[in-house]
């Protein structure tokens, strides 16, 4: 099918035809219409990993699929802030895709963390829509060149799971705009995805699949998006009222029960015609570039290949957390002890939609067997029983004691973390937690290894001596983490969400799940480290932290304006330690200009490079006018405003190395008319009121208030209509503000 012939095609369509066309076929399907040579598309999750459906099909994950690499989640690789990576894994996925008769994928996920309690960070990347949104377009760009289309989701404020069908997130404009339609945004305008889908919930009591301003007006006319919107599995609840919106392609279809209300829909007027044939050549241009490949363009591929870079994708992305005395890397002489559970079942992936069945599963304890034949096991807590065992925790005492370094695996079990539902806790199994307080007082030489989706609390920090964050890894796991823990590889991530010390302080505590029908944003734009840096609230690891085994050094920032409102800024990095390694930069604004309620910095744009020993390189970034604007409400515009901002370069949020103030005049000079609501203050400023002041005497007011200490700041702050309370008139006022406008 060409495309000039799309619509020449949707002419012959029949209503019958053009119904069945924008509802899904079972599950995964679009519906082929044999008579005009239409096939089918298939879609399959997911972000991380290939979960195509052999048999027996549903949504949730619950039956088996295909053979695929698991690879690490959105949590981990976002970690590595590494566009390179993100793009590659993007390529291995498209392949896998194309090898299986897929044509969509679905993903990435690209919502906000905005609570660590969330269910499904797992899936997503970042607390910050810089972050999300970069990674999120190289991860497309490296889908859709293997020829293979995508479905960026959850369109969008779609940041809890429970009551998901039918939650309302409720929003204001600067905060949607700002934090959580930034990401796919970018995606939309950088990367041009081939479908977007939409969320189940509601924004500001509008469902999203029948939400025309999320659909029609801001992603397609103001962002230009023309590809296809589906719905997420379930997401419709008025088919005609999505369509009218902006909705193409309802998932899973209801068969003939979707075919009968798009046609009495359309028989009785609620729905015209016109409207259906937009949606069926939106569909008919997705089938067109991505229907079920013919023998000649199916190809095969390495599984094992895919290993590799599962492998390679997971220790680019480790965050070592804490490393005192540089206890890690480990040397091949250590007596180890490697403790708990999840050392032999390790929480690889997440569970619900993105789940796969994995290649190839490499255990750490399996690794690290082969590594050191005379490490000793013990499982310590019961993955399936969060109740201590005495026993359990005696064993691996009695195996730490003779042992010179502990290795311990803790972790979030599937059970209290999975989509489909939040958590109620940051806190580890109780039963972990006292393992490692157990370990610790018999074994000083202590490193925990994590596997968790999200966020955690570390009460033993001050106590071990190690720890290293890898999420959920994919399935090479075992032998990513033990590259780190050993110096083969270098760690190089940073956490792309802040790890607070409690629940009790995160941005969203209190309100969180709080209501069943609303979930109220009370915090606005304050999400991860807008809130924390702002109010200065200690946390365990901030955003953007993390450690290696080299160290690194930042100078000679230089901050230039360049032409087209540009600031070009440049610094030196350098490799101070012994080892190869890469390092992280951040570039963050403060906005000392506008006079709004605004986060201390925003990261603005980040850089990764790697150095040899010794080794130093410029970094060199550019932001746009876009990079100093905010989201103006009463004008529905980006604003940017004329005054002075300070470009902070960072190894994370909070460890800032190198700052330099910028002054920007980018808008033309406007001013500002006078009204009987302009302040004293305001006035007294503009060096071109004075002769109007003079004449209408206003002047002599002023000059007397001023003169005398106490009362200069409360005139100032008194507005023009109120100055008979000092003793003006309002022919004087007038007269006043008449010459000052003109
Ligand atoms: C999830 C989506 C997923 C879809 C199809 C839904 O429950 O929210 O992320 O793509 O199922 O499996």
């Amino acid at each position: 099918m060409m495309t000039n012939n799309i619509s020449e095609i949707v002419n012959q369509l029949t209503l019958k035809e053009k119904a069945g066309l924008v509802s899904g076929k079972l599950y995964w399907f679009t519906e082929a219409i044999k008579r005009l040579g239409i096939s089918q598309v298939m879609m399959t999750d997911g972000p991380s990993g290939l979960r195509k459906q052999a048999d027996s099909s549903d949504a949730l994950g619950l039956n088996n699929s295909v053979e695929a690499i698991s690879f690490p989640t959105a949590a981990l690789t976002a970690s590595s802030f590494d566009r390179r990576l993100l793009s590659n894994l993007g390529k291995h996925l498209g392949i896998a895709a194309k090898a299986n008769d897929v044509g969509v994928v679905l993903g990435p996920g690209v919502n906000i963390k905005r609570s660590p309690l969330a269910g499904r960070n797992f899936e997503y990347f970042s607390e910050d829509p810089l972050v999300a949104g970069e990674l999120g377009t190289a991860y497309v760009k490296g889908v859709q060149s293997q020829g293979i289309g995508v479905s960026v989701k959850h369109f969008a404020a779609n940041n809890r799971e429970n009551q998901r069908f039918t939650v309302s997130s409720e929003i204001d404009e600067r905060t949607l705009r700002e934090i959580y339609l930034a990401a796919f945004e970018r995606i939309v305008k950088k990367a041009s995805p081939a479908t977007l889908m939409c969320s189940y919930n509601a924004i500001n009591g509008t469902l999203n699949s029948q939400n025309k301003r999320l659909l029609t007006d801001i992603l397609r006319n103001e962002w230009g998006f023309d590809g296809l919107v589906m719905s997420d599995w379930g997401a419709v609840a008025d088919h005609v009222a999505a369509l009218k919106a902006g909705l193409d392609l309802e998932m899973p279809g209801k068969g003939q029960e979707s075919i009968d209300e798009i046609v009495e829909a359309v028989q009785n007027g609620r729905l015209s015609e016109s409207e259906l044939n937009i949606t069926c050549r939106r569909i008919l241009s997705l089938v067109n570039r991505y229907s079920e490949l013919n023998d000649d363009g199916k190809i095969s591929y390495q599984k094992s290949e895919q290993h590799h870079f599962a492998r390679e994708a997971a220790e680019e992305s480790m965050v070592l957390l804490k490393n005192q005395d540089d206890i890690l890397p480990l040397s091949s002489q250590e007596k180890l002890a490697i403790i708990g559970e999840l050392a032999v079942k390790p929480r690889y992936q997440g569970g619900g939609s993105s789940h796969v069945n994995a290649f190839q599963i490499t255990t750490p304890w399996e690794i690290g067997k082969k590594l050191y034949p005379e490490a000793s096991y013990a499982q310590g807590y019961s993955l399936d029983n969060s109740e201590f065992s005495d026993k359990l925790i005696d064993q691996a005492v009695e195996a730490a004691k003779a042992a010179n370094k502990v290795i311990i695996f803790a972790g979030v079990p599937e059970s209290a973390e999975s989509e489909g539902f939040d958590k109620t806790t940051i806190e580890l199994p109780a039963a972990q937690n006292k393992l490692i307080r157990a370990i610790t007082q018999i074994n000083s030489n202590v490193v925990v290894v994590l596997q968790n989706g999200s966020a955690v609390t570390t009460p033993w920090i001050s106590q071990v001596r190690a720890v290293l964050e890898t999420y959920l890894a994919g399935e090479a796991v075992g032998e990513a983490t033990w590259d780190v823990l050993t110096g083969e590889v270098n760690p190089s991530g940073k956490l792309a969400e802040t790890f607070p010390m409690r629940i009790q302080d995160t941005p969203t505590y209190g309100t969180f799940n709080a209501n069943l029908l609303y979930e109220n944003y009370r915090e606005g734009i304050y999400v991860g480290y807008r809130y924390y840096d702002f109010k200065e609230i200690p946390v365990q690891f901030p955003f953007g932290f993390g450690l290696s085994y080299t160290t690194f050094s930042y100078q000679n920032l230089k901050v230039e304006q360049l032409p087209n409102q540009r600031v070009a800024i440049s610094l030196d990095v350098r490799n101070t330690g012994k080892r190869v390694g890469k390092e992280i930069v951040q570039l963050y604004v403060a906005n000392h200009a506008s006079q709004i309620e605004k986060p201390a910095k925003e990261l603005r744009e980040f850089a990764k490079i790697q150095l040899a020993p010794g080794e130093s390189k410029r970094i060199r970034m550019t932001l746009s006018r876009r990079d100093f604007s905010w989201y103006n409400e009463q004008t529905h515009a980006w604003q940017m405003d004329n005054g002075v901002y300070e470009v902070l370069i960072g190894k994370s949020s909070q460890n800032i190395e190198l700052s330099q103030l910028l002054t920007l005049q980018w808008n033309k000079l406007v001013k500002e008319k006078i009204s009987g609501n302009t302040y004293f203050s305001d006035i007294i400023k503009r060096q071109d009121l004075t002769s109007s002041l003079k004449e209408s005497g206003l002047d002599k007011l002023i000059n007397s208030l001023e003169n005398s200490n106490s009362n200069a700041q409360l005139l100032e702050n008194i507005p023009l209509r109120s100055a008979v309370m000092l003793g003006a008139t309002t022919a004087q006022v007038n007269k006043f503000i008449r010459m000052a406008n003109n």
